[in-house]
């Protein structure tokens, strides 16, 4: 497997670069992003370079300008240390470098730097190391050693918050007040532009020569969106001068605010200040593994230790940008890059969402509390439609938002006008698709708590939206969905894409059947809901619509059709799209126009569906399928490969399925420099865990409880990973000729439809 970043043999926690490479800089601010769930930062350099994108985000903080999309505002940047030695300014593209090894620790998210630096006379050793905090959200910090090798030199150090960001040009920000605190501490306030979410940046600088701290004040430079520290101290040869650098954020909708967001991060910092860089490193790497790896296990054995980098750093990313608290989501990029805004898609229920429920259930129940309170946009959105009950957005930013997605895409081919993007409008199907992570999720973890009090609400909400969206078709004397976008987005007017009418028939008949058990086994519940629905109505209008939704059944050769009229498009070959390195290259070519009348698929569909539905849908046409749409499928999005992978591992392609998993791990991670820059693939890093889990563990939630039907890569030894199932940690060790499960509770599995019961602590072992 090609990895574009360097990774280490004897080390299944590390990724970095050993030669500056700053043309690439891009990729690897994406790559090596730093991050807690509120705060998150992208791998800038600390000193500046041409193709740079430093961006900083605090989750939930969206602002919004007339005619743009909502987006995720880049905030002060906090990162910067510019250095000069003896008045020449530190910088890769001069001079000359050697020694250069940066890496981020998977492990505990701290990036380190370190490199001799010769300019002129002068040759000096640095080393900076840095880290986002995951004990305090609000924190990070950062520090530099050099050691002048050949001469004494005179440093000068400044640092500092620097305003001048924007998000491609778009300044979210208004001139906000910049003052220095007890001599020392550097603060901006400032403020978005339109929804007026107040920020506090704080940073206070400490510097030792050797062990010895040095009580120095900063010359204080303010300029437009600007303020920084300067220093200047005279190092002799072979002392070391450390830098640390203690900065943090506060936000006015922050839930720990206590007073306002510059005294709280003021009094923060002067309490943090006062430790050192190790031991607020050693607070956070604690909280990584107490908090988030001991509860979150997978481990390859393997002929090398790509596979097992890979998924550690899927793990590391997909808990770098989990929300801390239930008032957010996870963009599409989660914080790692502008791409998509900071918004969140069905990428989070349907890809996303596994992961966190079967690891550590309580991110997945933040997400889906995000989705209670998305009720208040989702309802909007259905009411602006002429519909009842609660339509999802496509793109989610705030949660009283009604639809966020972008009215206006790339250039047409064809006419040089800027495309029209339908997604919001018509791409449907994610209001069912919350309603299937919801009721995933309750199946799960088995927390009727909060099925009670959030779950099946947005659930009959998501159904009494569908109940309203269906139409009738005399001719086919069925009801049906119309005018729809499924997730193969080449097709932007299709009249019932199979997806989509099986999950609307799903969520339906969910709402009724949820509807029906209340009313018998929990009258405190149904009475609540009946408050809010008009509970017989309801049920009965599910009943009938869902019994009569038109279902597009396996024609004569197994094959669904992925809409109306996907079959008598015109075929193409579609090679040269497949095997490209870049997405959308089809579109040198086709407009969207002409591609919805092509038999060509930008990502799993059909499939998708048949993964997902795997226990209603007659097994035997997976195969059919697979060698109808695979052909046809040009993996123009990254939640594409995952879906392959598992289906191919399951109808015994496992060659294919290795090799949809090496794909998988290269979206990001692969030699392809131009991906990934506006940020990473949550979806696709979610997709990595996925493969390996649900794919080669065999790890399905199927309608009878847990199946585990194992089937691990030829190369592999083994497969040991942990998952929650039921509020039981359980165990399983897959290797090439047997399986073994250990659950600390009672647990049954299905295994080729044989139930396996397992005792606490006791190993079950299969032989495969
Ligand atoms: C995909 C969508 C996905 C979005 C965000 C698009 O390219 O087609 O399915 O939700 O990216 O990841």
């Amino acid at each position: 497997m090609l990895f574009g970043i360097a990774t280490k043999k004897d080390d299944d926690w590390w990724i970095g670069v050993t030669n500056p490479d700053t043309p690439h800089l891009s990729k690897y601010e994406s790559l090596m992003f730093q991050g807690n769930g509120y705060l998150g930062i992208r791998g800038s350099l600390e000193e500046h370079y041409l193709n740079e994108k430093r961006d900083m985000f605090v989750l939930g903080t969206f602002d919004k300008f007339k005619n743009e999309a909502t987006e995720l505002p880049n905030l002060p940047d906090i990162v910067n240390i510019e250095i000069m030695v003896n008045g020449k300014l530190l910088s890769l593209n001069h001079g000359e470098t050697t020694n250069y090894q940066r890496g981020l620790n998977l492990h505990n998210g701290e990036i380190v730097r370190s490199f001799d630096w010769l300019n002129g006379k002068d040759k000096l050793h640095f080393e900076f190391r840095r880290f986002v905090s995951m004990d305090n959200c609000h924190l990070f910090v950062s520090e530099v050693k050099v050691t002048p090798l050949s001469d004494n030199v005179r440093l000068q150090i400044k640092s500092g918050i620097d305003g001048q960001q924007t998000n491609g040009g778009t300044q979210h920000f208004v001139e906000g007040t910049k003052r220095l605190f007890n001599a020392r501490f550097v603060q901006m306030q400032t403020q978005t532009q339109n929804s007026l979410v107040k920020f506090a940046l704080t940073e206070y600088h400490r510097l030792f020569l050797n062990a010895t701290e040095l009580t120095l004040n900063p010359r204080l430079q303010i300029e437009r969106r600007q303020i920084f520290a300067n220093y200047s101290i005279d190092v002799e040869k072979d002392q070391c001068l450390t830098f640390v650098k203690y900065a943090n954020v506060f936000a006015s909708n922050d839930q720990d605010l206590k007073d306002n967001v510059s005294m709280d991060c003021l009094c923060q910092l002067k309490h943090v200040g006062r430790e050192s860089y190790q031991k607020l490193l050693e607070a956070s790497s604690h909280v990584w593994e107490e908090k988030i790896w001991q509860d979150s296990f997978v481990e390859i054995a393997s002929h090398n230790n790509k596979p097992q980098i890979a998924v550690n750093y899927a793990r590391y990313q997909l808990f770098a940008n989990a929300p801390c608290d239930y008032s957010k989501n996870i963009g599409a990029k989660g914080m790692t890059g502008e791409g998509y805004k900071g918004h969140a898609f069905w990428d989070t229920e349907i890809f996303m969402l596994p992961f966190f429920m079967l690891n550590i259930p309580s991110y997945a129940h933040n997400l889906l509390i995000y989705r209670y309170l998305n009720l208040i946009g989702a309802q909007k959105k259905a009411r602006q439609g002429g519909y009842q009950g609660a339509q999802y957005p496509w793109e989610a930013a705030m949660p009283e938002d009604a639809e966020s997605a972008p009215l206006w895409g790339s250039a047409d081919i064809i006419t040089g006008e800027p495309m029209k993007i339908l997604s919001g409008s018509t791409e449907i199907h994610v209001t069912a698709d919350v309603a299937f992570g919801v009721y995933q999720y309750i199946k799960n973890t088995g927390d009727y708590s909060f099925a009670k009090r959030m779950g099946y609400e947005i659930i009959l909400q998501c159904a009494q939206f569908w109940a309203s969206r269906v139409t009738w078709n005399s001719e086919i004397n069925h009801f049906e969905i119309t005018d729809v976008i499924g997730p193969d987005e080449y097709k932007e007017h299709a009249n019932n894409n199979a997806f989509t009418n099986y999950m609307v028939h799903w969520c339906m008949r969910k709402g009724a059947e949820i509807i029906t058990d209340l009313r018998q086994n929990d009258l405190i519940t149904y009475s609540r809901l009946n408050k809010k629905f008009d509970m017989k109505k309801l049920v009965k209008e599910l009943i009938e619509k869902s019994s009569m939704l038109y279902l597009p059944a396996p024609n004569e050769n197994g094959i669904i059709a992925q809409d109306d009229n996907y079959l008598s498009y015109k075929k193409i070959n579609v090679n040269k799209y497949r095997t490209s390195d870049n997405i959308s290259e089809i579109f040198k070519d086709f407009d969207l126009k002409q591609l919805d009348k092509l038999q060509v698929t930008k990502q799993a569909d059909v499939l998708l569906l048949l993964l997902l539905f795997e226990d209603e849908l007659p097994k035997n046409i997976i195969k059919q399928n697979w060698d109808y749409y695979e052909p046809k499928t040009i993996h123009d999005s990254s939640l594409s490969f995952s879906t392959h992978a598992i289906l191919a591992n399951d109808i015994g392609l496992y060659d294919r399925a290795f090799d949809y998993f090496e794909k998988n791990c290269q979206i990001d991670l692969g030699t392809n420099m131009g991906s990934s820059v506006k940020g990473v693939h949550m979806a696709g890093l979610a997709g990595t865990w996925k493969i390996v889990i649900e794919g080669f563990g065999g790890i399905r939630a199927v309608k009878d409880g847990l199946r585990i039907q194992p089937h691990i890569p030829s190369t592999w030894k083994h497969l040991k990973f942990s998952l929650i199932w039921r509020g039981n940690k359980v165990d399983v060790l897959v290797t090439q000729t047997y399986f073994s499960v250990i659950s600390d509770g009672k647990i049954k599995f299905i295994y080729h439809d044989h139930i396996y019961h397992v005792e606490p602590q006791e190993r079950v072992l299969i032989e495969i």
